[in-house]
């Protein structure tokens, strides 16, 4: 396959979208601390989720290696950096909204817990509930958690596309920039982790996996462009963003299946022994949910926790999720299966249009 020639073929087809961007969005709350009132809605989204307590705890959060021993591996911050690069470079070529698609991609993993999937896993077990998960906990963090409790009012279309970027919860009728970021996410973790396994932890991988990565390039970058190239292609012909049905898109998807084959291999696994007794230690304290408490917490205070022979309010105070502990009895019960996603429909009377 000649990745030249598609690169040509998507730059050939440039704002070929356009016509689907979306140009605006609402908010749940009319009161709005933009003192600027932006004309362009996203882009105040993005300053909200970029200085949010959420956003700067993913650099302590897991993407595939638990504290790795290099500094150069990804952490969850890295990835979503790179989420934000594919879906900046995507909605320009397509003539979609970048500043939404930014948005959603800087805000999709918030809602990652301790340990990466693993430890959503854990949680999700312990729980007894399948529908836990980071998708759902983004929007929950991002209005129920954030600013002491009152939540970042985000737009909706936001929030919409930080809930779908993953797992099952896609749906045909969200924004075409949301159907971006979930196809940059994937493009992301499957090069980066790839780069990652293989040549900074030099596991050893299947030539058949070598094989079908290198037919998107041999470095990092161009994989991702001939990626991002072959959406843009497939998108055109289809009408509606689409990697899925193209010969490349089938390659991609080979590749990810040939990745998950190797996640189980690399990624901490021994997380019980951290999560149970950290777990076990928030019960006791009764100042909330303690798998709320848990599930914000970073992979560095989950560490710290387990480790103590005597745990305390001392070792909790030490932690990143003390500071909305204290504002836990004003939120009151949080369903956390509920992204609460539903008020786009009702009540405009408290939404404003920008
Ligand atoms: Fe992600």
């Amino acid at each position: 396959m000649n990745i030249r020639g598609v690169w040509d073929k998507a730059v050939s087809l440039r704002d070929c979208l356009a016509h689907q961007r979306t140009v605006t969005s609402r908010r749940r709350y009319a009161e709005d601390e933009d003192p600027f009132n932006v004309k362009n809605c996203f882009v105040s989204d993005e300053a909200k989720i970029l200085s949010s307590k959420a956003f700067r705890v993913l650099g302590d959060r897991t993407q595939v290696f638990t504290f790795p021993e290099t500094p150069l591996i990804r952490d969850r911050k890295a990835h979503t950096m790179e989420v934000v690069a594919s879906a900046t470079i995507a909605t320009e070529m397509l003539g979609l909204n970048t500043d939404l698609a930014r948005a959603a991609a800087l805000g999709h993993d918030i809602g990652h817990v301790p340990f990466g999937h693993i430890g959503e896993e854990w949680i999700a077990r312990a729980m007894g509930s399948k529908k836990f998960c980071h998708e759902i906990m983004a929007s929950i963090i991002a209005q129920k958690i954030e600013r002491k409790g009152r939540g970042l009012n985000l737009t909706w279309h936001t929030l919409d596309a930080m809930l779908r970027h993953s797992g099952t919860m896609a749906r045909a009728e969200m924004s075409q920039e949301a159907w971006v970021v979930r196809y940059a996410d994937k493009f992301a973790y499957i090069f980066h982790d790839v780069n990652d396994i293989v040549s900074r932890m030099k596991y050893p991988v299947s030539r058949e996996l070598m094989d079908v990565v290198n037919i998107f390039g041999v470095s990092q970058r161009e994989r991702t462009t001939t990626a991002i190239a072959g959406l843009v292609v497939e998108s055109a012909d289809c009408g509606r963003v689409s990697f899925e049905s193209s010969a490349l898109a089938r390659k991609f998807m080979l590749l990810r299946s040939l990745m998950y084959e190797i996640y189980p291999r690399v990624t901490q696994q021994n997380v019980d022994s951290m999560m149970e007794p950290v777990f076990e230690f928030l019960s006791t304290l009764n100042i909330g949910n303690p798998f709320l408490l848990l599930a914000l917490m970073t992979d560095t205070d989950v560490v710290k926790i387990a480790s103590r022979k005597v745990r305390g309010m001392q070792a909790f105070n030490l932690t990143s999720v003390s500071e909305i502990a204290p504002h836990l009895p004003a939120i009151g019960k949080i369903d956390l299966c509920d992204p609460d996603l539903e008020w786009n429909s009702f009540n405009p009377e408290k939404e404003v249009m920008r």
